[in-house]
């Protein structure tokens, strides 16, 4: 007899299922691969979702309990596992996977740790999904967006590192508080490394094309009467006071992350900080990831917008530069 869906649905075609076109996998479903997870599919820019982690309890939770919420949803497939098949024909892969730093562990340490993590991750990625683009968010995201770039084989243009995205977004909403606006209206960015030595570039500074600068020649120096400057010390300092607070950072970076997977699936040629390789850019000799403005489209970084800056700036992002090739040079089997 004829089951209730022989007799509901007449197939006009037969063979496999029509496959993904907009597929996004999410490697690593703690609180950031998560937070990405929920932003992509809440901004509708899928049309399937991989995940993949190593611990298959809370892979198939999370799983289930996003399905569970397909009826509010526009990604008619969303599926994981532990092997890579699942991913297969991705277009973008976000990678959130990686270990935190143990008490007293060393950097070079923690990401010698995270390199033997993505000695396993990033070939399966490549396999899966060749034409891939990939963005890296996992710490410390300069270092190991070039790990991933040599592991991978993939041109530069398609590794792409969260890098200094959500500083900027950081620092936008702090300056915007302060002037009573909006933060899509005051124009800041902040380049070079992710975290610490990140470079906020004040001579760029604008709301509404006037330049901040021009109204205040010592914004951001030691010799502003306003202390401007104290914003980008928040900037820097709001990763661990959020990390105090909560325990973790997630929806800001989760929200950033999707706001670049926008504009690589919708091939918008919008400029977002993001981490790529600058060798040969402003004096740097050494094959170091970083942020500079980046223009991203349906193939990756298609271009490096090259920014006036000051010889100060200059010399702040060549720092930048050195620190993580100082890191990088020890790095053992990239
Ligand atoms: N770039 C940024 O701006 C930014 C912002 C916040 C956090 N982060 C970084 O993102 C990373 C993740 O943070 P989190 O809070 O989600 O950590 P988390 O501990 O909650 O999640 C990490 C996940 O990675 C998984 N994992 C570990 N090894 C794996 C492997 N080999 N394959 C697949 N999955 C694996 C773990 O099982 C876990 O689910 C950290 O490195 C963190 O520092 C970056």
């Amino acid at each position: 007899m004829a089951s209730i869906v022989q007799k509901l649905i007449t197939p006009l075609v037969s063979g496999p299922p029509e496959p993904p076109r907009n597929k996004v996998t999410v490697v690593g479903v703690g609180q950031v691969g998560m937070a990405c997870a929920v932003s992509i599919l809440l901004r509708e820019l899928a049309d399937e979702l991989a995940l993949v982690d190593v611990v298959e309890d809370k892979l198939k939770g999370e799983m289930m309990d996003l399905l569970h919420g397909s009826l509010f949803l526009k990604t008619p497939k969303i599926v994981a596992d532990k092997d890579y098949s699942v991913t297969a024909n991705s277009r973008i892969v976000i990678v959130t996977a990686g270990v935190r730093q143990q008490e007293g562990e060393s950097r070079l340490n923690l990401v010698q740790r995270n390199v033997n993590i993505f000695k396993h991750i990033v070939p399966q990625i490549v396999r899966y999904s060749p034409d891939c683009i990939i963005i890296v968010v996992s710490n410390p995201v300069d270092v190991l967006t070039y790990v991933t770039w040599k592991l991978s084989g993939l041109p530069k243009h398609r590794v792409i590192g969260s890098g200094t995205n959500l500083d900027s977004a950081r620092f936008r909403f702090l300056m915007a508080d302060k002037l009573g606006i909006h933060s899509s209206s005051f124009n800041g960015w902040i380049l070079g490394e992710h975290g610490d030595t990140s470079v906020p570039v004040w001579s760029g500074t604008n709301v509404a094309g006037v330049n901040l600068q021009t109204l205040n020649p010592n914004i951001g120096t030691e010799f502003d009467e306003e202390n401007w400057k104290e914003t980008h010390k928040m900037v820097v300092d709001s990763a661990y006071e959020v990390i105090k607070l909560k325990g973790y950072t997630n929806w800001a970076i989760g929200l950033s992350v999707a706001d670049l997977t926008e504009s690589l699936m919708r091939n918008m040629n919008r400029i977002h900080p993001v981490s790529t390789m600058v060798k040969g850019m402003y004096g740097i000799s050494d094959e170091v990831y970083l942020s500079l403005p980046c223009v991203l489209n349906g193939g990756g970084v298609a271009s490096v917008v090259n920014m006036s800056l000051t010889d100060d700036e200059v010399s702040q992002l060549q720092a930048s530069a050195s620190t993580l090739w100082d890191i990088q040079k020890d790095l053992r089997d990239v």
